[in-house]
């Protein structure tokens, strides 16, 4: 299976929406390969255009020396929050530039490409042209266009509109499209752009930062017939490059994982359409995974708003794991959420410092005190003991039911839900207080057997969102090759009677905020 992100502008620092991408994308990666699936994770920066071209000039530096320096900040946040990809999609690389080229070039052979005089109305912040379907009411080209200049000149254009009518068809039959609300709207989107085939290139006295057009090279391609390439050219497509994947075994069962802004006309029309005149079959056509907005209180993030969330401030001051686990758990896949700090330290601060935290306490620091450390489960069993073992079977069922339909946040709903039973269950038997009576200390271990076998159960669970924890508790359980299981391995009773964990250290350490002073 082949998972990717859409690549990242190189023309500021990662924000939050950045990371919350490349963070869901991580955890469906090692949920699959949880799953027994073989995962390649391709991730990157977008580094051509316009804007990086002006900002280099404006920081006096070449555009080679500013994407480098850009991209370093988003390689080391990715470090930084265990993001583990295993490919890295950088435009500028020249494996993928002559990639670009060779489809270029094959498509022209096709006859796909074209070349024509266009005069018309330009964006400069957008860098696209505009039609009169971009005026307001009032007939003006809105300030979401920035300046807005008249322009003539000739460029090289795609035949989209040579392949709509098969997308249009091959939407409606398939279910490429995740969250399914988002069809509709692609469809609606198609409908309205039918016949308009697509400008590809720019002149180069125009913008020189970009992949020379190679029968034209008065001409560079324009952002989307370099940027959306990324996702075959770093998947070995061609077959030319030797250090690049072998594409027939990577490109299977290909998930993109794109925010809403990107779907239309970009991934959703765009991208189809030219992996349609590559060649590529209704089969190989990829899914989209199109995730909402981090907002901040209701609004979008931006510059001029000064509003932006920067996501290594926050792993710095909370931690990676509490970072994690509010990406993956406060945002419904494929709908917007408002960003909250204090949203993000009670999640954690409830969930895993005090509900996981207080389990993993009870199963294992009990355990060293009352039963020096090593787990038995004696029979008969009571019927409480029977109804978490059950618990867990349906918590199990129910993340795997949410994860497969890459809802992350009802996955972690799963496995609060038993955490939160093992928390109640052992209220309930209280083996603190049955440890006073010597007659009572098989049950003592029976419970606490109960509760470190659910532990062990969650860490694998919990290991896609959070691998470093996931891998503290497997140490800690004493069973190194816990997190090698395979989701349909787990069954009750991994913990083998007599096995003896380790000294249990505190994993989801509470946060706490200083207490702001009064005024
Ligand atoms: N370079 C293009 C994508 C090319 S893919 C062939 C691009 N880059 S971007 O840096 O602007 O955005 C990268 C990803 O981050 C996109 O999927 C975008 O939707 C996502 N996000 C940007 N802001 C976001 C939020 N506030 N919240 C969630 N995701 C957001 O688009």
């Amino acid at each position: 299976m082949l998972l990717t992100t859409a690549i990242d502008y190189t023309n500021g620092s990662p924000h939050i929406g950045h990371a919350y991408e490349k963070v869901l994308t991580d955890v469906l990666a090692r949920y699959q390969r949880l799953r027994g699936k073989p995962v390649y994770f391709l991730t990157g920066v977008d580094q051509h255009g316009q804007k990086v071209e002006q900002t280099a000039a404006k920081e006096g530096v070449s555009p080679e020396e500013y994407v480098e320096k850009v991209t370093a900040r988003f390689t080391a946040l990715w470090d930084k929050i265990g993001i583990e990809y295993d490919g890295w999609a950088a435009t500028t690389d020249p494996r993928h530039m002559r990639c670009v080229q060779d489809i270029l070039t094959e498509l022209k052979e096709k006859g796909q490409l074209y070349k024509k005089a266009y005069n018309g109305h330009y964006s400069v912040r957008q860098e696209q042209f505009l039609t009169d379907r971009d005026r307001d009411e009032h007939g003006n080209f809105g300030a979401e266009w920035g300046e807005v200049v008249e322009i003539q000149e000739e460029n090289w254009y795609f035949k989209l509109s040579d392949h709509t009518a098969w997308l249009q068809d091959f939407l409606e039959k398939n279910d490429v499209i995740q969250p399914h609300f988002r069809k509709a709207e692609l469809i609606n989107a198609l409908t309205r752009n039918a016949g308009i085939d697509l400008c590809i290139s720019r002149p180069k006295d125009r913008l020189r930062w970009g992949i020379e057009i190679p029968f034209d090279t008065d001409y560079v391609t324009y952002v989307w017939f370099d940027a959306l390439i990324n996702y075959v050219s770093f998947a070995g497509y061609g077959g030319k490059e030797s250090s690049l994947p072998d594409f027939a075994s990577t490109w299977n069962n290909t998930v993109h994982v794109i925010g809403k802004d990107i779907m239309v006309p970009a991934h959703g029309i765009y991208w189809y359409c030219m992996l349609h005149a590559m060649g590529l079959t209704d089969e190989q056509m990829p899914t989209l995974l199109v995730h909402g907005w981090w907002n901040i209180r209701g609004e979008k993030m931006s510059k001029s708003l000064g509003n932006i969330v920067d996501p290594s401030e926050l792993a710095d001051s909370f931690g990676v794991d509490a970072l994690r686990y509010y990406l993956a758990r406060d945002i419904t896949t494929g709908k917007d959420s408002d960003f909250d700090v204090e949203r993000l330290v009670m999640l954690y601060n409830t969930e895993l410092a005090n509900e996981l935290g207080n389990l993993c306490n009870r199963a294992l620091n009990m355990s060293q005190r009352f039963t020096a450390g090593v787990l038995h489960c004696y029979f008969p069993l009571e019927e409480e003991d029977l109804g978490l073992e059950h618990s867990l079977v349906e918590s199990i069922n129910l993340y795997r039911e949410a994860m497969d339909h890459y809802d992350v946040s009802k996955g972690l709903e799963a496995i609060n839900r038993h955490v939160v039973n093992c928390n109640v269950y052992a209220e309930r038997m209280k083996p603190w207080e049955m440890n006073k009576d010597p007659e009572k200390k098989q049950r003592v271990a029976t419970v606490l057997y109960h509760l470190a076998e659910s532990v062990a159960h969650c860490a694998v669970m919990l290991s896609p969102i959070l691998p470093a924890a996931a891998a503290k508790l497997a140490g800690q359980l004493n069973m190194p090759d816990l997190l090698e299981l395979k989701l349909d391995d787990l069954a009750w009773g991994m913990l083998a009677n007599d096995h003896t964990i380790l000294k249990p250290e505190p994993v989801f350490p509470r946060i706490v905020i200083p207490a702001a002073k009064d005024s």
